[in-house]
């Protein structure tokens, strides 16, 4: 079992307090700029977004080609459209069925259900990512979701892991590569993420459209299951709101539940949102500016880092009562406060996350399939915790999960 700190020592504790009393703009260690508030974080964003292209290939850089630069609205244009249409109820049902196989697999003995919880979630997304990949090239982009965990968590990479983490990021580019060269060879079209960006290989080169789907693939390893994780811990902390789940989805049928009936889930509705609220992930988002910005008190040069943080709005007193209460029912209508921008689980503006539709429609699957199909008892010796570290991770949170009987 592992200490909990000191709440006094937490950092994100310490710079909610100087929010409070030195507002919301601050001078950060190493010169980095705070933005705290959410409409100044959405327009320096936009801003500083309106430049952003897509990085340049190694051939690029070594004068081997000039291709054509392509801004990262395009790209960001093509992936929202995408992970919309993606939400049909045939996805939503092969999801399901990838989460509801894996976790099958893994009933029946103690382990570590955060571990659990993000693997159930995070392998079943590479086929939306990138489609088609089997045999020892979905073993190696597995392999590369488990190092990002891992990092994730340590924060930290051993010299001795540098060279083996390295050929291991290498392998999974290849992997990539190999599909997306064998798919335009083709002319195969699948239905996944990586799909839109097939066109601009002509434009761009393979090797920066690898990149492209390499963002996906870092994308859907982290916060996704880290979200899920956060759901059972959610559940395992506050069964009467389990058994709200439970009495939601147990009158539905999984075809129903495929077309995402928000209206018929409102407790459901309200649970995922508080858990994206009060666990929301990342913590902080760090961003290079790409030109000077000068705008309502705000001064950043160019290639300056300023630091936006969902998590301080978020647990802000100055847009909602008791921000550290776990409380879903203050998103009834009745209760619901005027949040001034400050919710932003998706990220920010014009850098939001484009895969919003697939996540958020992932979580509903996710929270039925834990109530309906599933139940999770915690080891007695083990008390589950909230670590905050950049992000939320659900700690000591041992038990073992079981189908649950009918
Ligand atoms: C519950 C699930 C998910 C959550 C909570 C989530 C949350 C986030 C957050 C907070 C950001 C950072 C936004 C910012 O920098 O302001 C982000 C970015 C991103 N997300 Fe997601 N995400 C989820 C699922 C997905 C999925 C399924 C995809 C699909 C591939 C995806 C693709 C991306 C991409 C590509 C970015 C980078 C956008 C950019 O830099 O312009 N996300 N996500």
């Amino acid at each position: 079992m592992t200490t909990q700190p000191d709440p006094a020592d937490d950092p994100a504790a310490r710079l909610l307090e100087r929010v409070r009393r030195e507002g919301p703009v601050l001078p950060l260690p190493g010169g980095v700029v705070g933005i705290f508030s959410p409409a100044l974080a959405n327009k320096v964003d936009k801003i500083n977004s309106d430049d952003l292209k897509v990085i340049d290939s190694l051939a690029d850089v070594l004068g081997m080609r000039k291709s054509e630069p392509v801004t990262w609205r395009e790209v960001r244009a093509l992936l929202t459209e995408r992970s919309g249409a993606l939400v049909t109820p045939g996805q939503m049902r092969a999801l399901h069925q990838r989460m509801q196989a894996y976790l099958g697999e893994h009933t029946g003995s103690e382990q570590d259900l955060t571990k659990l919880m993000w693997r159930t979630v995070s392998r079943a997304l590479i086929p939306l990512a990138i489609d088609g990949i089997d045999g020892r090239d979905l073993r190696t982009l597995i392999a590369e979701q488990e190092l990002r965990f891992r990092v994730q968590l340590e924060q930290h990479v051993p010299l001795w892991r540098r060279i083996p983490d390295f050929l291991l990021h290498r392998a999974a580019t290849r992997a990539i590569t190999r599909q997306i060269k064998q798919r335009v060879a083709r002319g195969e079209s699948r239905d996944d993420f990586t799909q839109p960006l097939l066109g601009l290989v002509d434009r761009i080169g393979v090797d920066r459209v690898t990149y492209l789907v390499t963002v996906q693939m870092i994308a859907i390893s982290g916060v996704p299951g880290m979200m899920a994780a956060c759901l059972v811990y959610a559940m395992s902390q506050y069964p009467q709101w389990r058994e709200h789940l439970q009495e939601e989805m147990d009158a539905l049928e999984w075809e129903e539940l495929y077309t995402l009936p928000i209206r018929k889930l409102p407790h459901t509705m309200r649970f995922i949102k508080e858990a994206m609220r009060l666990w929301t992930t990342p913590f902080v988002t760090r961003r290079v500016a790409q030109r000077d910005i000068e705008l309502d008190g705000v001064s950043v040069r160019k290639d300056q880092i300023y630091e936006l943080s969902s998590y301080i709005l978020h647990h802000s007193e100055e847009y909602w009562d008791e921000p550290e209460t776990f409380d879903p029912d203050r998103w009834l209508s009745s209760r619901r406060q005027e949040a001034k921008g400050a919710y932003v689980p998706f990220g920010f503006g014009p850098r939001s996350c484009v895969g919003a539709s697939v996540g958020h429609a992932q979580l509903v699957l996710f929270c039925a399939m834990m109530a309906r199909d599933f139940r999770c008892d915690l080891s007695p010796v083990h008390a589950p915790w909230m670590r905050k570290e950049g992000f939320a991770v659900p700690t000591d949170f041992v038990g073992m999960v079981s189908p649950r009987p009918r």
